[in-house]
């Protein structure tokens, strides 16, 4: 059965790239950025209608996963232009890859939907190779105490229209993944609520 944040954006696919352009101006320069630092075997969580695709760098094998075919369909049609990305129905949340498979894992705007992130950043651990990469880029709930209680407020709002959270404690739940945090680099790229998080999975 598929659950609501899937029925969620295969909802909104079709109007998804739309709808986030306002945004893309400052996320095109973030995921440049981080994107540069991918090497070899890199898998792509929620990897959605494929905006990173274009910028890993030449000689990454990469594989991309999401749980929403419409996505996903949009992915391929950039794709296309790619030869040899690879991608997969598969959910996060339960992988069928083996340990210790990849040796950068990326996720970008997919721990404000994941629907139980805890268990998708195990799953990440996991199929991450022992001195592998983790590079997310991801926006989360504020520390300071009127903005974060003002996204506590305001996310039924994104949740209902899209299936993403304002309001993820994204580094705790790293912690809750059993992520060491002396492996954890986390970079605000946009006051405390847009990080570029590096990890070295141990
Ligand atoms: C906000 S979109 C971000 C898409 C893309 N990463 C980007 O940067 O534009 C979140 C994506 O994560 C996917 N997603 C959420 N939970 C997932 C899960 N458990 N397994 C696979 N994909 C998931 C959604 O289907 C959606 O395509």
């Amino acid at each position: 059965m598929k659950s609501k944040t899937q029925q969620r954006y295969n909802r909104i696919a079709g109007l998804y790239d739309v709808l986030e352009a306002p945004m893309e101006h400052m996320f095109s320069k973030w995921r440049r950025e981080l994107l540069k630092e991918t090497r070899g075997k890199t898998l792509e969580v929620g990897i959605g209608t494929g905006k990173n695709i274009k910028y890993y760098p030449p000689g990454v094998e990469l594989t991309g996963i999401d749980f929403s075919e419409k996505m996903l369909d949009k992915a391929r049609k950039r794709a296309g232009k790619h030869p040899g990305v690879k991608l997969i129905l598969l959910d996060a949340e339960n992988m069928d890859f083996d340990d210790n498979t990849f040796d950068t894992v990326v996720t970008s705007c997919v721990f404000c939907s994941v629907p139980h992130p805890v268990q998708g950043l195990k799953e990440i651990k996991r199929v991450c190779k022992n001195g592998g990469k983790i590079l997310m880029l991801e926006h989360v709930r504020s520390q300071k105490k009127t903005v974060g209680k003002i996204m506590d407020f305001l996310n039924p709002l994104p949740l209902n229209i899209y299936g993403a959270n304002i309001n993820r404690r994204t580094y705790e739940n790293l912690l809750k993944a059993g992520f060491n945090p002396g492996n954890i680099r986390v970079e605000n790229v946009w006051s405390d609520i847009v990080k570029l998080i590096r990890i070295t999975n141990s």
